[in-house]
């Protein structure tokens, strides 16, 4: 399980130690980018005393996306069968991970741990996150053409030969659309993607690192991949291979 962190002072050694109760079997790695809160030193301490968990630093804040790719690649260079991605804020449940683990282990490629489905919840958002989040969603489907009702969200198990599979072109999204990106990649290569319910609870400690550049970015690459999409499909109907 790869957990990226950026001042979680507060919440990585309660969310490491829920992830390894929960489930005993999985080793953690701490994806820190230098947190001048003292992450990384909490880590190390929790790295220190249980083998199962590992630390990578990073010297400077490079986005969520930049962390993931170096977390898996980290992962993926030590043979795990299946990586998983979640928050360290506690908004992901370390309890529910199992619902996650059961789909890959019922043959899925990619589980999406999903809010905006049957039995999916979130719990304390404030109403503006939840508009920004169905809406980035509504645009996401619309735009990409995308059979998914979660696909920003942030807790995720990918069977390691797919996920080498689609970071095997560049992936250049640096923010939150790095999900979105993973999420579309893997169902235009054909893979099985399924969504389960999950629980999100808001964090109760230290902050959001959300902000307009994120959601521009979204918005500008999410808008782009469209375009992309559209223009090869006209050309395929164009040239009378079009479906
Ligand atoms: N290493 C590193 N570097 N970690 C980061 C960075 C970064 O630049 N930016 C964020 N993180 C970490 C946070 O410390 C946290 O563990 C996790 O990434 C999610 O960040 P939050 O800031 O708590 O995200 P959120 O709650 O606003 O957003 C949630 O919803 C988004 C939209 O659905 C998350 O679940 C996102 O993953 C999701 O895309
Ligand atoms: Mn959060």
């Amino acid at each position: 399980m790869v957990i990226p962190t950026y001042n979680e002072a507060e919440n990585v050694a309660s969310i490491v130690g829920r992830v390894r109760a929960a489930e005993p079997e999985v080793d953690v790695l701490v994806v820190d980018d230098g947190s001048p809160d003292g992450t990384g030193k909490i880590a190390d301490d929790l790295a220190a005393a249980d083998d199962a968990v590992h630390v990578m630093h990073r010297t400077a804040k490079a986005g969520l996306g930049a962390a993931y790719l170096a977390g898996f690649d980290w992962g993926l260079d030590r043979a795990y069968d299946v990586l998983v991605e979640m928050d360290a804020d506690g908004s992901h449940q370390p309890e529910q991970l199992h619902r996650l683990l059961a789909e890959i282990d019922a043959g899925a490629d990619l589980v999406l741990g999903a809010r905006w489905v049957d039995g999916g919840e979130v719990v304390n958002w404030p109403k503006r996150r939840e508009v920004l989040s169905r809406g980035g969603n509504a645009y996401a489907r619309l735009a990409l053409g995308l059979p998914l009702r979660d696909a920003t969200g942030g807790y995720r198990a990918f069977r390691a030969p797919v996920l080498r599979a689609i970071l095997d072109s560049e992936v250049a999204s640096h923010g939150y659309c790095f999900q979105v990106d993973l999420a579309r990649r893997a169902v235009r290569a054909g893979y099985d993607v399924r969504e389960v319910p999950i629980t999100f609870v808001e964090r109760v400690a230290g902050e959001s690192k959300m902000d307009g550049a994120i959601v521009r970015e979204a918005l500008v690459r999410v808008t782009g991949w469209g375009l992309q999409d559209r223009t090869r499909w006209l050309r395929g109907v164009f040239s009378g291979q079009g479906h």
